[in-house]
């Protein structure tokens, strides 16, 4: 029997890898420069944290979570979001304790048992944040600052920027009522999803991909902006000036509530065209009733994440070519199995002094060992045979303009270093 990856996960091969390093130091760097400190969860959490923070209509908890019962028949959950495990670790550690306002971030993997298509695994990676303590919009504000400048940084273009805002649960009741009364007639036209939600959580109708559905809440359904009451109002206009004053182009997508029920007043996407239909680069908002909702004291928050491998679906259209950070410096080349030790020697003392370093495990020829130095771009080889052992030196050759100068072996670091420096 072949084993094969399981449907919609993937391996991240060595010369992919290259390009997730750049990306994560990317995101690493522009974290810390934001004042954003990691956070690390683990990779199951109890079952009941997703349901009673994503919502429990929502496709996420209904359809798409890896849940399954340990010894102690607890119900765990593979984490598909990481929003509801970094506000959990946030109550339980006390991290309001920081300081009034935590900025947390984090890099990993997340499982969500989708239909896989281009840009939609069943394993993903995401990058994010979130900002518990701060009400105010300079904070939303700040988090549509730092996704641009993550995209920025890495060189990528050709994206747009979705506004919306939801309200809270108080303007929300009315809103929900007129969208009930609004859809009441053609109910019998929206899918069996759509009515069940009509029922249980009239908002998450708008989750619905069905084209006849979606054509019906555009020409029927109200927009909650008309309902926003004075605050979520002033919010929603504090953050819209602030992106004005500072030149960014966004549109207001009315309709966008995203796929879990913790938002309050803003949310936004980032859309790149290049990503066809899973178009969304990254997603967030606001969440001010979490951190009570999940026991901790009442706290405003906000916060985003975004996905791996569609930036790096987009970096590749767009060619956006990493290099290498750390090509081989070093090839030693021992000419015969008797100068095997005198190369273990040597390469042991170039790694502790911080040279990357090969040496053939093969027992090839000198010929098929400088052809494989050539083949791993490495800049320097190194042989060591009779005539360097006789003479205490060994023969270095600099494979960018092959000069070839034979060395006292005390001083091949030095050598080296001087050459790397140039
Ligand atoms: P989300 O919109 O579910 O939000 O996911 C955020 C991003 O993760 C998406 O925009 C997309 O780039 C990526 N993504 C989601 N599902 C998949 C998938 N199946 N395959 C590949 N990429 C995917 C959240 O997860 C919220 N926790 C964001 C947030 C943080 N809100 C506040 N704080």
């Amino acid at each position: 029997m072949k084993f094969t990856t399981v449907k919609g996960t993937r391996d991240i091969l060595p010369d992919e890898i290259i390009s997730w390093r750049y990306v994560e130091n990317v995101i690493h760097d522009t974290m810390v420069s934001f004042n954003y400190k990691e956070i690390r969860t683990p990779l199951f959490e109890k079952t009941e944290l997703f349901a009673r923070s994503i919502g429990e209509h929502t496709d996420i908890v209904t359809k798409e979570m890896y849940t399954f019962k340990d010894h102690s028949k607890t119900k765990l959950t593979l984490k598909p979001e990481l929003t509801a495990p970094v506000v959990r670790a946030y109550i339980q550690h006390n991290l309001s304790q920081l300081g009034p306002l935590a900025k947390l971030y984090y890099i990993a993997p997340l499982f969500r048992q989708e239909r896989p298509q281009a840009g939609r695994f069943r394993q993903f990676h995401q990058y994010g944040v979130e900002a518990i303590g701060s009400p105010y919009p300079e904070q939303d504000v700040e988090l549509i600052l730092l996704a641009k400048a993550i995209y920025e940084r890495i060189g990528i273009s050709g994206y747009t920027i979705k506004l919306n805002s939801v309200g809270d649960p108080v303007c929300r009741k009315d809103y929900v009522e007129r969208l009930k009364k609004a859809l009441k007639p053609s109910l019998n036209l929206l899918c069996k999803n759509c009515r069940f939600r009509y029922d249980k959580n009239p908002m998450r109708i708008f989750d619905c991909k069905e084209e006849r559905c979606r054509e019906i809440f555009q020409e029927r359904a109200p927009v909650i902006a008309d309902f926003l009451c004075e605050n979520c109002k002033q919010h929603f206009e504090a953050v819209k000036r602030h992106l004005d004053d500072l030149g960014f182009q966004y549109t207001i997508d009315p309709h966008m509530v995203r796929g879990l029920d913790y938002y309050t007043s803003t949310t936004f996407e980032f859309i790149s065209k290049e990503l066809g239909a899973q178009d969304a680069l990254c997603g967030g908002g606001r969440y001010d009733l979490l951190v009570q909702e999940l026991g901790g004291k009442p706290t405003p928050a906000a916060g985003f994440a975004a996905g791996i491998e569609r930036l790096l679906m987009v970096m590749n259209r767009q060619q956006i070519k990493v290099q290498d950070e750390k090509p081989l410096q070093v090839f030693i080349i021992p000419m015969g199995v008797q100068f095997i030790d005198s190369a273990l020697r040597l390469i042991d003392r170039l790694r502790n002094k911080g040279f990357s370093c090969e040496m053939d495990h093969l027992r090839r020829s000198l010929k098929s060992q400088m052809r494989e130095a050539n083949r791993q771009k490495v800049k320097f080889t190194v042989i060591i045979g009779d005539e360097e052992m006789k003479r205490g030196t060994i023969t270095v050759k600099n494979m960018e303009n092959g000069v070839q100068e034979s060395i006292p072996e005390q001083k091949l670091e030095d050598y080296l270093l001087n050459t790397l420096k140039k």
